[in-house]
C-alpha cells in the first residue's frame, strides 16, 4: 500500500515536471503533444461507435454508455477543428508513424525477453515456485508470444528501425544506472534512504555494485559510448524491461522510505536503479 501510494506520487511528480517542460518548450512538443492527443479523441470516437466494445466495458451500463457517448461527441467536435489544420495532420502523420515503430519495436524487446524467461527452466521454476499450473500457462502464453514475435520480426522495415530504439533504450538506462551508483556512492543521500536500517544500507550498496559493473561494461565500449553521445538530448519515452522479481524487492526496500523526509528525485533514482538490475 505505502509502496504503491509512492509510486502514485512519483507518477504525479513526473507528469508534472512533464507538463512543466511543455509549457516551456517549443512547438514540436506541443505538436507532439496535439498529435497524441488525436490519437486518444480518435480512438473515444472509435469506442463510442462500436456496441459490442462498449457493452464489454460497461458491462450493458447504460448510464455508463451514455456518458461515454457525451464525451465522444465533444471529441468529435474537436477532433474536425484539429483535422481542419493540414499543417498539424501532415505533421501528424510523421509523429504518429514514429510513434507506432517505437511501440512495436518495444512490443518486440518485451516478447523476446519473454519467450527467453518461458525458455529457461530454471528462471521459470523460482519464478513461478515450480507451480505445473503457472508453468504450463506461462508455456502457452509464451507460444502465443512466439506467433506475435514472428510477425513483428518479419516486417523488414520495422527491424531495421528498432536496433537505434534498443540503443536509446540502453543509454537511458545507462543514465538511470549512474544516478543510482551516484546516490549509493553518497553517503549523505543513502542514509537518507536507508534511515538506519543497515540491512536495508548493505542491499542497496550490492545492487548498486552490480550497477556499477554494468556501467564500466557500456562505459568501455567506445561504439556505445559514441552512439549515445549522437542522441544525447533527444527525447527518449521507451522504459527498459523491469522484472517483477526486482520490482518487489525494490518496493519492499523503499516502502518505508516516506516521500515527504527525503527528495522524490533520489527516490526515484533508488526505485529505477533497483529495478533496472
Ligand atoms: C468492435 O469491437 C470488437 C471487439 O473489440 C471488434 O472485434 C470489432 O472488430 C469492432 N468493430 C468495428 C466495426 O470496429
Ligand atoms: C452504472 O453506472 C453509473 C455511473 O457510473 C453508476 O452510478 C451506476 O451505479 C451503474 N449501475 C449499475 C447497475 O452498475
Ligand atoms: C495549425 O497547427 C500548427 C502546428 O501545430 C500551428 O502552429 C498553427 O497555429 C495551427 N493553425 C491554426 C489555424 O490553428
Ligand atoms: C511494418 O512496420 C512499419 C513500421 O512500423 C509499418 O509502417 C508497416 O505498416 C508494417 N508493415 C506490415 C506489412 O505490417
Ligand atoms: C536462466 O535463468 C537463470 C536464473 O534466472 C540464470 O542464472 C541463467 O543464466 C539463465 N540461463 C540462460 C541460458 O539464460
Ligand atoms: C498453483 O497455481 C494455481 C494458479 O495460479 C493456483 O490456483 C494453485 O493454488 C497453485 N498451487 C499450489 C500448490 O500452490
Ligand atoms: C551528497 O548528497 C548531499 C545531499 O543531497 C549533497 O548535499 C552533497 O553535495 C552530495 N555529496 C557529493 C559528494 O556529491
Ligand atoms: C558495444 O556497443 C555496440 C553498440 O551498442 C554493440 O553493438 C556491441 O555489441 C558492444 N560491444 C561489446 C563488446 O559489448
Ligand atoms: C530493514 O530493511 C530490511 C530490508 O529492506 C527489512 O526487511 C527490515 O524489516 C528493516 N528493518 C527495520 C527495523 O525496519
Amino acid at each position: 500500500m505505502h509502496f504503491q501510494s509512492l509510486v502514485v506520487s512519483l507518477l504525479l511528480a513526473t507528469s508534472v515536471a512533464a507538463k512543466g517542460n511543455e509549457i516551456e518548450s517549443t512547438k514540436t512538443v506541443s505538436e507532439s503533444g496535439q498529435c497524441k492527443e488525436m490519437v486518444k479523441l480518435n480512438k473515444l470516437v472509435e469506442l463510442a461507435s462500436n456496441t459490442t466494445k462498449l457493452d464489454a466495458i460497461t458491462k450493458n451500463n447504460a448510464t455508463k454508455i451514455a456518458e461515454i457517448q457525451a464525451k465522444a461527441s465533444t471529441a468529435s467536435t474537436t477532433l474536425k477543428t484539429l483535422e481542419s489544420n493540414s499543417t498539424l495532420m501532415s505533421a501528424c502523420a510523421v509523429i504518429d508513424a514514429q510513434a507506432a515503430e517505437n511501440d512495436q519495436c518495444q512490443e518486440t524487446f518485451a516478447l523476446q525477453r519473454f519467450v527467453r524467461f518461458a525458455a529457461n527452466s530454471t528462471a521459470v521454476a523460482t519464478a513461478t515456485k515450480n507451480n505445473a499450473t503457472k508453468i504450463a500457462k506461462i508455456q502457452s502464453e509464451a507460444s502465443k508470444a512466439s506467433t506475435k514475435l514472428q510477425t513483428l520480426t518479419s516486417n523488414s522495415t520495422l527491424q531495421s528501425a528498432c536496433p537505434a530504439v534498443m540503443q536509446k533504450d540502453e543509454c537511458k538506462m545507462m543514465n538511470k544506472l549512474q544516478k543510482f551508483v551516484d546516490v549509493a556512492n553518497n553517503q549523505t543521500k543513502l542514509d537518507m534512504v536507508a534511515k538506519g536500517n543497515t540491512t536495508k544500507e548493505a542491499g542497496i550498496k550490492a545492487k548498486a555494485a552490480k550497477a556499477q559493473t554494468k556501467l564500466t561494461a557500456m562505459t568501455s565500449n567506445a561504439t556505445f559510448m559514441a552512439a549515445c553521445t549522437a542522441i544525447e538530448g533527444e527525447k527518449t519515452t521507451a522504459e527498459n524491461g523491469i522484472s517483477s522479481t526486482n520490482l518487489k524487492s525494490a518496493a519492499s526496500m523503499l516502502k518505508d522510505a516516506g516521500a515527504g523526509a527525503i527528495g522524490l528525485s533520489t527516490i526515484l533514482v533508488v526505485v529505477v536503479g533497483m529495478f533496472a538490475l
